[in-house]
């Protein structure tokens, strides 16, 4: 045991991990009664706060977009975020917050593109995601008709689907394509499941993450986030300096 160690407790030698330096969390579910994230005002802005607290300067929040549960659009979405930025404003809180979302890859998302608006941030980047149960079918397609249409494919949370842990070849043929891909924070605590975590980290090991998001749900997500600080792999993350967060 080291001077340190001892002087101070076991604790001493360990290091936390600044979230500040992200600036802006990318993913999240902030909008309250509209999915299974925040249920009241109230849940909002103590998540809102706590993410201040760790130091965001911005959430950019993404409810879910899934025709079987949750059929959201951009107006329930933006109608959502109105109150929850004026309350915000109200108590004084300068943390900023956008919305996008989080799309699920159904037909009706299929059917959107390029007829109706879909929500994006940054430089048109749309978050999307796919079933944890089965692969996806024709997910090229979906891609070309993305990109055809000037977005920029965001993957979220790629070390959550189990069907593809055994073969990282669909992994690279999606960042060769040019798909972006979106860690979960909390796959680093092994929150999700040890294989995600394993999954996750080789995933960092490779440099395939270009964004880093919470996905934070209630304050659960909040408590993880505390110890995930002391993470060697999330270190690693956010000094690769290929992440795009704190361009947002
Ligand atoms: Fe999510």
């Amino acid at each position: 045991m080291s001077i340190l160690s001892k002087l101070f407790g076991r604790h001493a030698t360990e290091v936390l991990q600044e979230l500040s330096v992200l600036q802006v969390d990318v993913h999240s579910h902030f909008i309250p009664g509209i999915d299974d994230g925040a249920k009241t005002l109230e849940d909002s802005l103590t998540l809102i706060k706590a993410m201040s607290d760790f130091g965001y300067r911005k959430v950019i929040t993404t409810p879910h977009v899934m025709s079987d549960f949750f059929r959201n659009s951009p107006e329930t979405i933006l109608g959502g975020l109105d109150p929850v930025r004026a309350a915000l404003n109200e108590q004084g809180y300068s943390i900023e917050i956008d919305a996008a979302a989080e799309y699920y890859y159904d037909y009706e998302l299929e059917s959107k593109i390029g007829k109706e608006p879909l929500l994006t941030f940054g430089e048109r980047y749309l978050l999307f995601e796919v079933s944890y149960v089965n692969a996806p079918d024709n997910l090229d397609q979906l891609i070309f008709n993305l990109q055809s249409n000037g977005y920029q494919p965001v993957l979220a949370h790629p070390e959550r689907y189990p069907f593809w842990f055994r073969d990282f070849s669909v992994f690279e043929k999606l960042k060769d394509k040019g798909v972006l891909f979106q860690l979960n924070i909390n796959s680093l605590t092994g929150h999700y499941s040890p294989a995600t975590k394993k999954v996750a980290e080789q995933m960092i090991d490779k440099n395939y993450y270009e964004f880093l998001g919470s996905d934070c749900h209630h304050y659960g997500h909040i408590e993880l986030m505390k110890k995930v600080r002391q993470e060697k792999y999330l270190g690693k993350l956010l000094s690769s300096g290929i992440l795009r967060n704190q361009l947002l």
